[in-house]
């Protein structure tokens, strides 16, 4: 009985000390900072072909805009050799990121900044997910800063002015939204 008690405290401490506190700092960020729904396993997949296909050799991939780090992490799985680096402007995301980074000893560099203040020069490939607004600011800092060749792939936002080379849909049945998770393939000229 005593045991009970004290399994039972442990749990109510538990719950106020690491469970509320946690639920209350990711409602908090993502009232200030926007949702933060990762990339799903499918579309990392074939994220994954593609980087195989376009740029088998590629050294370093930036994901704009990283959240929590669900795709830099599964990614990193995939293709070990790539430098994967996760920018994100939100502390609290790029706090958990690096924790599940360490936790799983994958090696990806997480850094909290600004996307639009990140140098992009070095990259190979570029990935986004990111709301319809930023991309045209977007499509100019990529124009003006990566080199030639560079791929860059976006998750169901899409470019104004740059043609994509490819178009994978990986959700085709979802209507309410037709680009859900369709991947767009450009080639930085
Ligand atoms: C939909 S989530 C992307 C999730 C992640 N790329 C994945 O696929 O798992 C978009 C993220 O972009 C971040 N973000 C938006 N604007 C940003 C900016 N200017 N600089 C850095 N991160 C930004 C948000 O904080 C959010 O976590």
């Amino acid at each position: 009985m005593i045991f009970l008690i004290y399994i039972l405290l442990v749990l109510i401490l538990g719950f106020f000390v690491v469970v509320l506190p946690l639920f209350l700092v990711f409602a908090l960020d993502s009232l200030i900072r926007g949702h933060d729904l990762p990339t799903s396993r499918r579309a990392t997949r074939a994220l994954a072909a593609i980087l195989q296909k376009y740029k088998p050799d590629a050294k370093i991939f930036y994901d704009l805009g990283c959240a929590r780090g669900a795709l830099s992490l599964r990614l990193k799985k995939i293709l070990p050799r790539v430098d994967i680096y996760g920018i994100d402007n939100s502390a609290a995301r790029i706090f958990f990121a690096n924790l599940k980074n360490k936790i799983l000893r994958r090696k990806v560099n997480f850094q909290k900044q600004d996307i639009f203040k990140t140098d992009l020069s070095n990259a190979d490939v570029v990935y986004t997910y990111l709301w319809y607004d930023l991309m045209p600011m977007l499509e100019k800092k990529l124009q003006k800063e990566l080199k030639q060749g560079t791929v860059v792939i976006t998750n169901t936002s899409h470019f104004q002015d740059w043609q994509p080379i490819e178009k994978v849909v990986t959700y085709p049945k979802v209507s309410k939204t037709p680009d859900f998770e369709t991947l767009l393939v450009y080639i930085k000229k």
